[in-house]
């Protein structure tokens, strides 16, 4: 399959934008996207160029590379693999992993046995120097410069310093790295201030995150993933056996607590919930396993918040813990799923922390076990010629949020001409 170039543009929305029209606004009077925002490889092309050409994409959290040299890959996109190293100096730098001479993805591995010859192009991670080519091995600095080009000295027009990797331009927020294939794109961090003060006492630039699980090849769209991680109306379905509906009734999960609407132009959609005792937690005792950072109010310390820095990243941010994935799409009905907790530094040093992060990974994976499946079925549903286009719940609050950021980068992308 091929792929228009990003950043690009993104040309005509295949769908009228006039469409999208009943999906934002008022939950209670929207209803659902057109199915086909889920499963047209076209839409999907449209789409890629239109949100994530140009939007700030997590990559991962600053401490997984500490030292200078560590890096991890990820694919952006669906065709732009990039490096995320820690330079000299200390700042991290994003680089695209495409080599200069004749394009080969530096990071694919030399040698491969039979049966992987033609697999998926592994992520990695590691500590490197540098980072050489395997092909005809152009070898670059950590910062992407052209260290060594053998055999080019014949060649009359060639500087090494016109052939560096590209870089993106990077922003650190609350320890998550971001890159941005667009070099003009505005900054993030000033869209961000309707979770800025909500996330301020717990400190997060300093938490630590467990090992990342990432999983490649997920079927279904990633914007099914995004909606099952951020809208609640399914807690009192399929997560009905998980939850007790007194502890996170429809108060705390849609009526209560710090919902903001959304607004052109925000960064972030936020969903703060309030439980009615303090320091809950989704196990089955629904109380946190860890300490509470002690900064917490009382009444800080009943928030559950669950926030959405759109395309990429998904936070749930507890009294005592959180977790984040971030979505990469790859093509209109698969994507790249990362998984990672993290926890305030004194707690990962607590002598208890491996038994109890056993226990807080079984919760997890509990709804998971629920979640993934649950998104496979919708994907397959969104195929059919009778799916809807449903009437929402109040509970549904997130969707004509996320419809309305959708909307927005669509209609920018499309510049009017979609809707003709
Ligand atoms: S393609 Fe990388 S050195 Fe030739």
């Amino acid at each position: 399959m091929t792929h228009p170039r990003i950043p690009h543009a993104a040309g005509q929305c295949p769908i009228p934008l006039s469409e999208f029209d009943r999906s934002t606004g008022d939950v209670n009077e929207a209803v659902g996207l057109p199915p086909t925002v889920y499963t047209d490889p076209s839409f999907f092309d449209f789409e890629r160029c239109a949100v994530f050409g140009s939007e700030w994409l997590c990559v991962g959290r600053s401490e997984q590379i500490p030292e200078v040299g560590d890096y991890f890959t990820v694919t952006l996109a669906g065709t732009e693999p990039v490096i995320v190293v820690r330079e000299p100096g200390g700042t991290i730098n994003v680089m695209s992993s495409v080599c200069q001479h004749r394009a080969m993805c530096i990071t694919a591995p030399p040698e491969r046995p039979r049966e992987e010859w033609f697999a998926p192009i592994p992520q990695v991670s590691g500590t490197a120097r540098t980072f050489r080519c395997p092909y005809h091995w152009w070898t670059y600095d950590l910062d992407g410069r052209l260290l060594v080009a053998p055999s080019m000295e014949r060649r009359r027009d060639f500087d090494k310093a016109e052939h560096g990797l590209p870089r993106l331009r990077t922003e650190i927020w609350n320890g998550f790295i971001f890159a941005n294939l667009d070099p003009e794109a505005p900054a993030l961090a000033p869209r961000l201030g309707k979770i800025d003060n909500l996330l301020e006492p717990y400190g997060l630039d300093d938490w630590a995150t467990t090992p990342t699980d990432t999983h490649e090849d997920v079927p279904f769209n990633w914007k099914i993933m995004v909606e099952n991680f951020m809208e609640s109306y399914h807690n009192y379905g399929l997560h009905n056996r998980l939850l007790k509906k007194q502890e996170y009734g429809e108060g705390a999960a849609a009526d209560g607590g710090y919902q903001p609407p959304y607004e052109n132009g925000d960064g972030v959609i936020v969903h703060c919930g309030v439980a009615p005792a303090i320091d809950p937690a989704v196990n089955p005792t629904q109380r946190g396993l860890f300490t509470p950072v002690p900064e917490l109010t009382m009444e800080q310390r009943r928030q559950l918040i669950f926030a959405f820095v759109p395309p990429t990243l998904l936070l749930g941010v507890f009294p005592d813990s959180g977790f984040w994935f971030t979505v990469q799409p790859e093509t209109v009905s698969s994507h790249t799923l990362s998984m990672g907790y993290f926890f305030p530094r004194p707690t990962v040093e607590e002598k208890l922390f491996p038994a109890l992060l056993d226990l807080y990974d079984a919760a997890i994976q509990q709804f998971n076990s629920q979640d993934l499946p649950a998104n496979l079925a919708l994907q397959v549903g969104m195929r059919s010629q009778f799916a809807p286009r449903g009437p929402l719940s109040h509970l549904d609050s997130f969707l004509p949020k996320f419809n309305a950021w959708l909307l927005e980068r669509y209609g920018n992308a499309d510049g009017g001409t979609g809707d003709g």
